[in-house]
């Protein structure tokens, strides 16, 4: 019988080469999936540029050379068109500072994953409890990746789950940055059920990251993320 099962174990059981094999394509979807997200990002990038910041220096352009045509004969017209041309910087900064916002958060520059997320469960309208234990800093994408998945989770928690609170628990363990949010609301959390999500899974699977929702029929909904990635420097040189 021993040796029977030993020789359907040698078998049936995957071999190396095929835990390899699936190793192999699953980092081909992931990559797949990170180059379809970068391109998405690039082209949101370009199209803010395009419509923001461009717009606004070609019509500061437009003003200055108007002025510059008219400031002979008409001071006062030259006057104008420079005021449109300084409102036309403010407004370009604004845009261009938004749009740096949305690629890495200052929050996160500022006060590294610990603080921002103390800060952003601060803002939530939901009792949230933070727990944080991570001994450093971590590399930026690392730390802007799961920044934007506790920010997304919480506000599906705020939209969906009618919790009486919230708890985000922050660990790094020497190899592997988790990240855990759970509410006490009526579950029924889906990856499949909108863009957030699977947004998140997609982020993660960048860092061969993962994420796991576990939220059954009546609650509590629990999801589980974790990144390989080390920390980058000692928490008291970065404060
Ligand atoms: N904490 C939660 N408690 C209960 N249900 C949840 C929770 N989080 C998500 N859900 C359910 O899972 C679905 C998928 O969430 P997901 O974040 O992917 O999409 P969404 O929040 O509906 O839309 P968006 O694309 O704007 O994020 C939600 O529509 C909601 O029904
Ligand atoms: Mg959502």
């Amino acid at each position: 019988m021993r040796a029977y099962a030993r020789l359907t174990r040698s078998l049936l059981a995957p071999t190396e080469r095929s835990l390899l094999k699936q190793r192999v394509s699953q980092l081909a979807e992931s990559r797949a999936d990170t180059v379809d997200t970068q391109a998405a990002e690039l082209r949101r990038i370009e199209r803010d540029l395009h419509d923001g910041a461009q717009a606004r220096l070609v019509s500061l352009g437009m003003s200055l050379g108007l002025a510059d045509d008219v400031v002979e004969r008409d001071p006062e017209a030259a006057r104008e068109l420079l005021a449109e041309a300084r409102a036309a910087t403010t407004l370009a900064l604004s845009e261009l500072r938004d749009l740096v916002r949305g690629i890495h958060p200052p929050v996160l520059a500022d006060r590294g994953l610990d603080g921002a997320v103390r800060a952003l469960c601060l803002a939530s309208p939901l009792p949230t409890e933070v727990d944080i234990d991570i001994p450093g800093r971590l590399p930026a994408p690392v730390e802007s990746a799961a920044y934007f998945a506790v920010a997304e989770s919480i506000t599906n928690v705020i939209k969906h789950a009618e919790a009486s609170k919230a708890r985000v628990v922050l660990r790094h363990d020497g190899e592997r940055l988790s990240v855990v949010v759970s509410d006490d609301g009526h579950g029924g959390a889906d990856e499949n059920g909108g863009t957030g999500l699977r947004g998140i899974q997609r982020r993660l699977s960048a860092f061969d990251g993962t994420l796991v929702v576990t939220s059954p029929p009546g609650g509590p909904t629990v999801i589980v993320m974790e990144l390989p990635c080390e920390l980058s420097s000692p928490k008291t040189s970065s404060s």
